[in-house]
C-alpha cells in the first residue's frame, strides 16, 4: 500500500479530551496516559496547551521529555507569546516536537470573537506559522471553525499558511456541525483548489455534537485527508471528539472500501480505554462502540447460537483485536439453550440432557424477573433443581 494511504493518528486526549467537563488530569496521570498512547503507537500525542497554566506547561514538557516514539504537539494561539511558550515545553522532544497554532476563520468568529478582518486573520496566521517555523519545521496550523468558513476564504488561508511553512493544515469542525457529504466536499475542494496542497498533510478534527464525528472523519479520509485527530473514548468539549477506537477499527474492519492503514496497535485499545476511564472517572456507556461493556456481548438466543457455531455470524471484528480475551454471552430472558448449556459446562457441571432441560425451565422463569442471570444464579438453580432431587 502506498504512503498516501497511511493515515496519521493524532491523539488529542490530553488536550481537547482534557477539555471535557470533569476530565482534568494531573501531570502524573497525563504521563501514564501518554505512555499508554506510546504503546498504542499513535503518530502524534497532543499533550496540552502550554500557555494555559503552569501545570499544562509542565505536563507538555514532561511528556516531551519522556515519550520516545510519537511526535509531541502543544497547542498555541496565533501570537508570539503562546508560540514561544509552546516551544519552551516542546523543545525536549527535539525533531518530534510539533507546534500547533490556530486562529478562527469563520465570519461568526472573526466578527464576534476576534473582531478582525479577513486580511488581518490571514496576516496573523502567516506570522504565527513563520514564527513557529523558526523553531521547528514541524508546524501544524488549524483554521478554527473551518466548516463554517466561506470556502474560497478557507482555501486562501490554507494556501497562505502552506506558503509560510505549515507542514500540516487542520480543517476542524469545531462545533460538530457538518455531515459526511459536506465535509467530503470541503476536503475535496481544498485538494483541488489550493496551490501546493501536496506540500502539507490535510488533517481533520471533528466534534461530535450531532453524533457524526467518526462518520465525518471517515468521509474526509475518503476525500484525501491524511491525518485524523481524535481522542480515546471520544472524550472532549461538549459531546466530545471523534473517537480514536471507532475510527481506527472502522479503517481496520472495512479495508474493502476504506483501503487506508494506521500504525495503531489495536490490541492496546481496550487497556487504554479502561485506563483513561479509571483516571478521569468518566464511565464508558455500556453500548459504546468498540469499548463499551456490551460491545462484544450477545444476549439473544439466536445470536448466541450463531456465535457458538461461527463467531463471524454476529461479530464483525474479534474481541482479541482490541485486546479483550473473549466475547461475552450474557444470560438473560432472550438467551437460548445453547448458551445456557455452554455456561453450565464452563462452570464445571456435567449434567444430563434431562437435567439441563429442567434447569433451563427454572432459568427462563428467573430471567423473566431479573435483567441478567449471573453464575451465582446458575449455581443456585443447579443446587436447587438437580442436586436436591
Ligand atoms: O475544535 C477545534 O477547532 C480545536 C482546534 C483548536 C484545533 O480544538
Ligand atoms: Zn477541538
Amino acid at each position: 500500500m502506498s504512503k498516501e494511504h497511511t493515515i496519521k493518528i493524532f491523539d488529542t486526549t490530553l488536550r481537547d479530551g482534557e477539555q471535557s467537563p470533569g476530565a482534568s488530569m494531573n501531570i502524573e496521570e497525563k504521563l501514564r496516559i501518554a505512555h499508554q498512547l506510546e504503546k498504542l503507537n499513535v503518530d502524534v500525542i497532543e499533550a496540552g496547551f502550554p500557555i494555559a497554566s503552569e501545570g499544562d506547561f509542565e505536563a507538555v514538557r514532561r511528556v516531551a521529555q519522556s515519550i520516545k516514539g510519537p511526535e509531541i504537539a502543544g497547542l498555541c494561539r496565533a501570537n508570539d507569546m503562546d508560540i514561544d511558550r509552546a516551544w519552551e515545553a516542546l523543545k525536549y522532544a527535539g525533531e518530534r516536537g510539533r507546534i500547533h497554532t490556530f486562529i478562527a476563520t469563520s465570519d461568526i468568529h472573526m466578527k464576534y470573537k476576534l473582531k478582525m478582518s479577513e486580511e488581518q486573520v490571514i496576516e496573523t496566521a502567516v506570522k504565527a506559522v513563520k514564527r513557529a517555523a523558526g523553531y521547528t519545521p514541524n508546524v501544524e496550523f488549524s483554521a478554527e471553525d473551518a466548516v463554517r468558513t466561506r470556502l474560497p476564504f478557507l482555501a486562501k488561508v490554507v494556501e497562505a499558511v502552506i506558503a509560510a511553512g505549515a507542514k500540516t493544515v487542520n480543517i476542524p469542525d469545531t462545533v460538530g456541525y457538518t455531515i459526511p457529504s459536506e465535509y467530503f466536499n470541503i476536503i475535496r475542494y481544498l485538494k483541488e483548489n489550493v496551490a501546493n496542497i501536496e506540500k502539507a498533510v490535510l488533517s481533520v478534527h471533528c466534534h461530535n455534537d450531532l453524533g457524526l464525528a467518526v462518520a465525518n472523519s471517515l468521509a474526509a479520509v475518503q476525500a484525501g485527508a491524511g491525518q485524523v485527530e481524535c481522542t480515546i473514548n471520544g472524550i472532549g468539549e461538549r459531546a466530545g471528539n471523534c473517537s480514536l477506537e471507532e475510527v481506527v477499527m472502522a479503517l481496520r474492519t472495512r479495508q474493502d472500501i476504506l483501503p487506508y492503514k494506521t500504525g495503531v496497535v489495536t490490541e492496546h485499545i481496550s487497556p487504554t480505554s479502561k485506563l483513561l476511564s479509571t483516571i478521569t472517572g468518566i464511565v464508558i456507556q455500556p453500548n459504546k462502540a468498540i469499548v463499551g461493556a456490551n460491545a462484544f456481548a450477545h444476549e439473544a438466543g439466536i445470536h448466541q447460537h450463531g456465535v457458538l457455531m461461527e463467531k463471524t455470524t454476529y461479530e464483525i471484528m474479534t474481541p482479541e483485536s482490541i485486546g479483550l480475551s473473549k466475547n461475552k454471552l450474557v444470560l438473560g430472558k432472550h438467551s437460548g439453550r445453547h448458551a445456557f448449556g455452554q455456561r453450565l459446562d464452563e462452570l464445571g457441571y456435567e449434567l444430563s440432557k434431562e437435567d439441563i432441560n429442567k434447569a433451563f425451565v427454572r432459568f427462563k422463569a428467573l430471567a423473566d424477573q431479573k435483567k441478567e442471570i449471573f453464575d451465582e444464579d446458575l449455581d443456585a438453580i443447579v443446587a436447587d433443581e438437580i442436586i436436591r432431587v
